[in-house]
């Protein structure tokens, strides 16, 4: 199988409006017969980028887009090679221009996840490769490619379901999310308190996706009239990365946003099966980590994270597929 969408040949994902909305969905596809594909075990007849090498560029932690990454490149017969904060000058001894150019002669495409949305802008700018956004302060779009291939997998179509997102409105995965929702014909409702509502391009953003795609974006402050009806209930952390001396502040303003089974009942979608659970990961919904030993679940009730209609480890793996199809269409 070829690239089966040339036209994003060259091309840098740094927020969804990279893509045309039939682009992203064809990307979401592309991702979907690369996991047929994967499970045939016919990988050694599809090096589609042997010979290629990707930097992969953290500024952040990483356990699922580090990994999905690395084990793409891998699969199409590329090297990846990550450089973590400490690994490079990057932005410290040498300009983050500088350092892009370099990393521009040497690899053929570069992976970013940090801080500042304007670093990826700059990587794009002048790097001369495909750079692609796995993270920033603002946005995390290829997350959202999971979530959807997650949500097809699960409901078998897109347009026309209804997601609730949950929690904090304001972070990249709810901006990208609402962006990613609304080109794909979704309807999404974002739950927060005022203090954490979506910011107001972002919202301007997704809502002009959705006028072209027949979908609703809303916000609501009570998470139970907000998720009723929802066919997916999504949250993330209540405290993102780089974030964390509002640690208690967030705790107070969000504990009502926790999704619980009454949440998951008050959708009036669980009893006939149309409902299911995404989370980015990684989760607090149990007392297993550092951060909630003392404290406990945190944005998701345990029982809700591991009930039969959470299918967080189908969207965990989805990062890994979509990553691939991603690189394969920017490359190829
Ligand atoms: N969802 C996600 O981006 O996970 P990581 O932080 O582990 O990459
Ligand atoms: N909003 C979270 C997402 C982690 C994948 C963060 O930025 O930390």
């Amino acid at each position: 199988m070829t690239n089966p969408i040339p036209a994003l040949r060259g091309h840098s994902l740094l927020t969804l409006d990279d893509l045309t909305d039939a682009e992203m969905l064809a990307l979401i596809d592309f991702a979907e017969m690369l996991k047929v594909e994967k499970a045939r075990r016919s990988l050694r007849a599809e090096h589609r980028l042997a010979g290629r090498n990707v930097a992969l560029v953290f500024e952040k932690s990483s356990t699922r887009t580090r990994c999905a990454a690395m084990v793409a490149a891998h699969d199409e017969g590329a090297h990846a090679e990550y450089l973590g904060k400490s690994d490079i000058h990057f932005g410290r001894k040498e300009s983050v221009a500088d350092s892009a150019r370099v990393l521009g002669r040497m690899f053929d495409g570069i992976l970013f996840r940090g801080f500042k949305h304007s670093t990826v802008e700059t990587l794009a700018k002048v790097a001369g490769v495909p750079v692609w956004n796995g993270l920033t302060d603002d946005a995390h779009p290829t997350q959202i490619l999971a979530d959807l291939q997650a949500m097809k997998q699960y409901f078998g179509m897109l347009k026309g379901l209804k997601v609730a997102y949950v929690g904090d409105g304001r972070n990249n995965v709810a901006h990208s999310l609402m962006h990613g929702c609304a080109k794909a014909g979704v309807d999404v409702t974002v739950c927060a308190p005022p203090e954490l509502s979506p910011g107001s391009a972002a919202l301007a953003l997704a809502q002009a996706a959705a006028k072209r795609n027949g979908s609703r974006v809303a916000v609501a402050a009570d998470p139970r009239t907000g998720v009723l009806g929802a066919n997916v209930l999504y949250t993330d952390v209540w405290v993102s990365m780089g974030e964390e001396s509002q640690f208690a502040e967030r705790l107070k303003l969000l504990r009502p946003y926790q999704i619980d089974m009454n949440l998951v009942r008050a959708t009036g979608n669980l009893e006939n099966g149309r409902v299911m659970f995404l989370h980015c990961l990684p989760a607090f919904h149990n007392h297993d980590t550092d951060v909630t030993r003392e404290i406990g679940a945190l944005e998701v009730t345990d029982d809700v994270f591991e009930a039969p209609f959470s299918k967080v480890f189908d969207q965990a793996e989805n990062r890994m597929h979509t990553i691939k199809a991603m690189m394969v269409s920017s490359l190829t």
